[in-house]
């Protein structure tokens, strides 16, 4: 059913999965991205708005509703128009060496450690890190992420990652942004110590513009720190699994590098990083039949739309060679990811980079780990050897 009711997200939800109707969402207006602030409530349950919470919770409401991500129009294109110059194709193509030596120095360090040529966790060692350190180095922050930003990423993920969050993850993302916001407001007090090119360098010209509030800035900026790692550690670890998983086309892809670009794309799409994303409709509509009325949230499920057997012939075939067009992963129309070509750019280094330092990958005997369901899809632990 590519439309249907769900009474497990957030309290009910209209889940779409067909590959044309999750597109044609995304691109619909009508669609709005602003829910925001009643999820942190719906999250709350009881203890929203209680007196004791109001101040950090307004903070939290303000500061979440203010991403990209969940303004609709003239205000979302505002900001879209800033963060977007850090993404152009010149900015992403002087990073390239410095993204490679980042995927180096990760591997050399496995390869130096004793333990770890007997085995390791690819989640801990690799797809981790190196998501955070490039998001780092592109942001320009003036030294590396701290060492408490993977286990913010993780509250943050645990709260929008959840089909229904419960208090607790909620109170806990609520900590999290505080935590990142205060580490921006800290690195933003000295914007002279920031590189000339870099994505905080270009929020700042901004702010000095009053193209943007501070609360706009302190959203921006962990929107990016926070989307840049927590999706593309999933590429990574999902993507080099189902590689692992297919042995021969592990294989094909070492000697044929070109066919690289491809294969990312199909990971993209066999596993979606993302599995879905939420809109709260504007207006009444009819979808495949079904009445979708104002105010009601819709699931986009990019993932099962991303196996839609009516756009990708036998779906749960995972194929590097596949040529059947462009999965969904990024989402479409005015939301569509900004980041795309630069997570493009960092799978492909980071695949040649373990194919030609670490031909011999094989899955261990201990099985994969998954972290529970929900919007991301998001590996635990991935346990790798090397075979003799
Ligand atoms: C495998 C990696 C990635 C996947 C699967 C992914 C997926 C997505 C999806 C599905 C959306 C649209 C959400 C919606 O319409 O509700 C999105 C938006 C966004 N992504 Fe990514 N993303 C990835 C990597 C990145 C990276 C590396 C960055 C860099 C910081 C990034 C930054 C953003 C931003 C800023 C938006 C919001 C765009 C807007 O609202 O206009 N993403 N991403």
């Amino acid at each position: 059913m590519p439309v249907q009711w769900s009474p497990a997200h957030c309290g009910g939800a209209w889940v779409i999965s067909g590959y044309d109707e999750v597109a044609g969402a995304l691109r619909d207006p009508r669609f709005s991205v602003r829910r925001a602030a009643r999820w942190i409530n719906s999250g709350l349950g009881e203890h929203a708005d209680k007196p004791a919470h109001t101040a950090a919770q307004r903070r939290f409401k303000r500061i979440f509703s203010r991403s990209l991500l969940f303004l609709d129009g003239r205000a979302h294109r505002r900001l879209r128009s800033i963060l977007h110059l850090g993404f152009k194709p010149a900015a992403l193509e002087h990073q390239r060496d410095a993204i490679a030596a980042l995927a180096g120095q990760l591997i050399a360090d496995i390869l130096a450690d004793d333990d770890a040529r007997q085995g390791y966790d690819f989640v801990t060692r690799f797809a981790r890190p190196l998501p955070a350190l490039v998001i780092a180095t592109l942001m320009g922050l003036p030294e590396r992420v701290p060492d408490a930003f993977i286990g913010w990423a993780a509250d943050l993920a645990g709260f929008i990652g959840s089909p229904t969050p419960d208090a607790a993850q909620t109170v806990a993302a609520q900590a999290a942004l505080e935590a990142l916001c205060d580490y921006f407001e800290e690195v933003l007090r000295q914007p002279q110590d920031l590189p000339p090119h870099c994505l905080l360098a270009d929020i700042v010209q901004a702010r000095q513009r009053d193209a943007l509030t501070q609360v706009e800035v302190l959203a921006q900026c962990s929107t990016l720190l926070f989307a840049g790692y927590e999706t593309t550690r999933n590429l990574l670890g999902n993507g080099l699994l189902a590689l692992l998983r297919h042995p021969a086309q592990w294989t094909a892809l070492k000697s044929q590098p070109q066919a690289l670009r491809g294969a990312v794309r199909e990971m993209l799409r066999y596993d979606s990083p993302v599995q879905y994303t939420g809109r709260r409709l504007l207006a009444d509509i009819t979808l495949d039949g079904q009445p979708l009325r104002r105010g009601d949230l819709a699931i986009l499920h990019i993932g099962q739309a991303n196996h839609d057997a009516r756009r990708f012939s036998d779906p749960a075939r995972f194929d590097i060679a596949r040529d059947q067009g462009m999965h969904l992963s990024f989402g479409q129309g005015a939301h569509v990811c900004l980041g795309a070509a630069l997570t493009q750019m960092e799978a492909e280094i980071a695949f040649t980079a373990l194919m030609q330092a670490m031909p011999t990958l094989a899955l261990s005997t201990e099985a994969p780990s998954w972290q529970p369901a929900g919007a991301y899809r998001a590996l635990q632990r991935l346990p790798l050897v090397f075979q003799e």
